[in-house]
């Protein structure tokens, strides 16, 4: 592979070229703290909150630049010749090292560079359980001559609210202040006031930059460190012998920056640490002491190790011909799942960073981390469902800092909890969480950005009900709030964020809504009827026959589904548009939602094959659009085949993959999942992200030239269906209410594969045998050497490992 490879063990993956066409980073978090580190230690680093609470700069058009970041420049004094300069990690100076990799691992980053006959390691990691990250520098002299040495670690501050530095780039600094104090060595910086959604109030946490060496030198104003017209590539104070102690900078772009002087011997090395963080102010001469302790860092450091490889490796592994995909399931679509479920859609190299979490996108993120982690799910969906309101609206997110969000309400986050929720039962067989009590929101917002002028700042809850009650009432306002065909209106868009005009009037419904309500009325059926409710039972599965009904008779299109229709009565998503005349969603989930027939679907079938399927994979729709379409909105502006429109969504991309194992074609679903993975791209450098984590998507066909680029990564509900299509449905191991099912649905030309399955407090070690070459259906099933009738293993709950064989054809 083109720039790097993953280590032999799959835990890391290795950067061997610094010059990777885009920055190629990892996540180094705990559930406060989080660090965005590229292969050259570019990015930056927040605390809880990625908008309000930004501790280092970065803007999005920095990863052109990859800059700045955790840099630690070295210069070498020579007696005579002048002194080199050169950059630990390759940037910012881009020095060409004799050696260079960086290791990105699960929970940590390591970047060696050599030059000058020096060897430089820093791991970057983030320890469980304080805020703040630290840096493991090792220096070795690997020349024969001594060295003596001048080490400059240092940090940009951004510190605060990142929206408001993006509008007010020269006012936000004018409430710096970062400061030196000698007492602790440690640089300290804080802005004077932090803006909370619509309070101003004293900034609360100080951030902080300190080294276990001894301080011989401080810098704490960018402008004066770097120097006129300068860049961090070139900085004056180093280059040019011009290091000032600068102990106080007020009301500037501010920096920290430390001198220290090193001599080392030929074969001798120097560790040393170099602390960063932002938290309350009285926590920090804590972690100062402890980190500042050398033997505590390297602890620090297995521990994190250790937790993020339990978290990763202590749970489902899987074993088929692709060692691939393996790599993926086994180890980095779980990872990245886990960062989905930290951090939601905010912190990235590529996004806006508002902060919070989105409703919809936890209930996915939630839903997918299920089988791996189902305190996290439990905590999530007690926390979504205190977003539902009275009526049976849903609060479109929630911030940890600034509570529940209230803008643009979309019509789709009604659907979502209800399959998240099932699905925890199905994984635990925990049925009291239904009636576990949570409150009702009562929020501010009156809808779009507007705040109910009734709001009295008093209580945000509208007292409480059951969790299934919640779900109810957010379903019975789905099927309630519909258009004048009866499918639900989709106000500002539905699970496409970017169809975001064709309801704004208050008329446009949207097909893909239907077909998404009758999956959950069908599943909270499912719950009605395991809890006793018969009558509820009836009532929902009536709603969904209805909604069902409707959708077949006026949203068959001939050869697919329709996708919707536009405030004025346009149809979207059919064979009477120009453009977009067919939607992926629109098919996917009508088999998720099983409202169609043997016929259409063989018709769904070969028109997404025709329509949508191509070399880089499935198309969210074709053709692009390729002008302004008023009526739709975001979604035809977008330049062709990127994002929204026309991409190789491959969140979208994943319904279909699930929808097609749903329905046996197993060859198409794996053939359709190979070409999302991001490890076995074809050709990096039109591809161009991490081959270690899923893109948002890629370009799509309808683009003039970048068809097939890779774009926006880590954080994408990708990973938790794609985790789910994997192991659920492709190899098959699925949870049910009674047990575990087994139901694979492969490639007919895997002979054999293998998954072990932890479920309800017993391990399931499965090999699954295929020798008649089919690509669904269970002939036999054996636990522990016993045949068993049907594919349904009812919980063992012993903590045993049971061996189960199965036998397709
Ligand atoms: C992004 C959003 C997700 C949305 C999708 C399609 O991935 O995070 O919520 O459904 O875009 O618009």
């Amino acid at each position: 592979m083109k720039y790097g490879h993953f280590s032999n063990d799959g835990l890391e993956f290795i950067v061997t070229d610094p010059n990777t066409p885009r920055p190629w980073i990892n996540y180094l978090t705990n559930e406060k703290y989080c660090s965005i580190i590229s292969h050259c230690a570019g990015g930056y680093s927040f605390y809880k909150d990625c908008r309000s609470e930004r501790t280092l700069r970065w803007l999005p058009e920095n990863w052109h630049f990859d800059r700045p970041g955790r840099y630690l420049y070295i210069k070498a004094k020579g007696k005579s010749k002048k002194a080199k300069v050169w950059s630990a990690t390759y940037q910012p100076m881009r020095v060409k090292p004799q050696f260079y990799e960086a290791r990105h691992g699960l929970g940590y980053t390591q970047i060696s560079t050599k030059y000058n006959g020096l060897l430089s390691q820093i791991t970057f990691f983030v320890p469980e359980h304080d805020d703040c990250e630290i840096w493991l520098v090792r220096l070795t002299n690997q020349s024969n001559k001594p060295q003596d040495l001048e080490i400059f670690p240092y940090v940009e501050w951004l510190l605060g609210d990142y929206h408001l530095e993006l509008r007010y780039r020269n006012i936000m600094n004018l409430y710096n202040r970062v400061w030196f104090d000698r007492q602790h060595n440690c640089v300290f910086a804080k802005k004077t006031a932090s803006w909370g959604d619509l309070n101003i109030q004293s900034f609360q946490y100080e951030a902080f930059f300190a080294s276990s060496l001894a301080v011989s030198g401080y810098a704490t104003r960018k402008n004066a460190f770097l120097g006129k017209y300068n860049t961090e590539a070139t900085p004056r104070g180093i280059l040019e012998d011009k290091f000032k102690n600068i102990s106080f900078c007020s009301g500037e772009d501010g920096i920290a920056c430390f001198k220290h002087n090193l001599k080392l011997k030929p074969g001798s090395s120097k560790e040393f640490v170099i602390i960063l963080g932002q938290t309350e102010p009285e926590n920090i001469q804590k972690l100062l002491v402890k980190y500042r302790n050398l033997s505590h860092c390297h602890k620090a450091l297995d521990e994190t190790k250790k937790i993020w490889k339990k978290r990763i490796l202590d749970n489902i592994i899987i074993k088929t011909p692709d060692k691939d995909f393996d790599l993926m399931m086994n180890i980095w679509v779980k990872y990245q799942l886990y960062i989905c479920n930290l951090w939601s859609r905010s912190p990235s190299f590529y996004h806006e960073g508002s902060g919070g979490r989105g409703y919809r996108d936890s209930c996915q993120d939630s839903e997918g981390i299920l089988a791996i982690n189902q305190e996290l799910t439990r905590k999530r969906i007690l926390k979504i469902a205190s977003l539902i309101r009275k009526d049976g609206t849903s609060a479109p997110g929630w911030s940890d800092i600034f509570g529940p969000a209230g803008h643009r309400p979309n019509k789709d986050h009604q659907v979502w909890l209800t399959y998240t929720v099932s699905a925890y039962i199905k994984e635990t067989g925990d049925l009291s969480i239904l009636s576990e009590y949570v409150p009702y929101l009562k929020d501010k917002w009156r809808g779009g950005w507007e705040i109910d002028p009734n709001f009295s700042g008093g209580p945000t809850t509208d007292g409480e009900g059951t969790l299934f009650e919640h779900l109810e009432r957010n379903l019975n306002f789905a099927f309630n709030n519909v258009g004048e065909r009866g499918f639900p209106l989709i106000g500002h868009a539905d699970w496409n964020d970017a169809i975001d005009a064709a309801g704004i009037k208050g008329k446009g419904e949207s097909v893909w809504l239907a077909q998404a309500l009758v999956r959950s009325l069908k599943m909270l059926a499912e719950l009605a009827q395991i809890s006793g409710q018969k009558q509820k039972t009836d009532d929902l599965l009536n709603k969904a026959k209805t909604m069902a009904e409707r959708i077949n008779d006026i949203a068959w299109d001939g050869a697919w589904y329709k996708r919707g229709f536009t405030d004025d009565g346009t149809v979207y998503g059919s064979k009477i548009n120009p453009e977009g005349k067919i939607h992926t969603n629109a098919q996917s989930w009508a088999i998720l939602s099983g409202i169609t027939d043997k016929e259409r679907l063989k018709k769904i079938i070969n028109s997404v094959d025709k329509y949508i399927d191509g070399p880089h994979g499935l198309a969210l729709f074709a053709p692009a659009y390729s002008k302004w379409n008023p009526k739709l909105g975001r979604i035809s502006m977008f330049s062709e085949g990127t994002k929204e429109n026309a991409a190789i969504f491959c969140h979208a991309a994943m319904f279909m993959i699930v929808a097609y194992c749903m329905v046996g074609e197993g060859n198409r679903a794996y053939k359709s999942m190979r070409k999302l993975m991001p490890n076995v791209q074809p050709d990096y450098d039109l591809y161009k992200t991490e081959p270690y984590v899923y893109a948002e998507y890629l370009v799509g066909p309808g683009h003039p030239y970048l068809y097939g680029e890779g774009a926006f990564t880590w954080i994408t509900g990708t990973a938790g269906w794609s985790f789910m299509a994997g192991t659920e449905w492709v190899l098959g191991a699925r949870r049910d209410f009674e047990g575990l099912r087994i139901d694979p649905c492969i490639p007919s030309n895997w002979k054999n594969c293998f998954i072990s399955r932890p479920f309800r407090g017993a391990v399931y070690e499965i090999e699954i045998s295929n020798p008649r070459g089919v690509q669904h259906g269970v002939k036999e099933v054996f636990v522990d050497g016993r045949k068993i009738e049907g594919n349904l293993i009812k919980p063992f709950k012993d903590k045993k490992v049971h061996r189960v064989r199965v036998l397709m054809g």
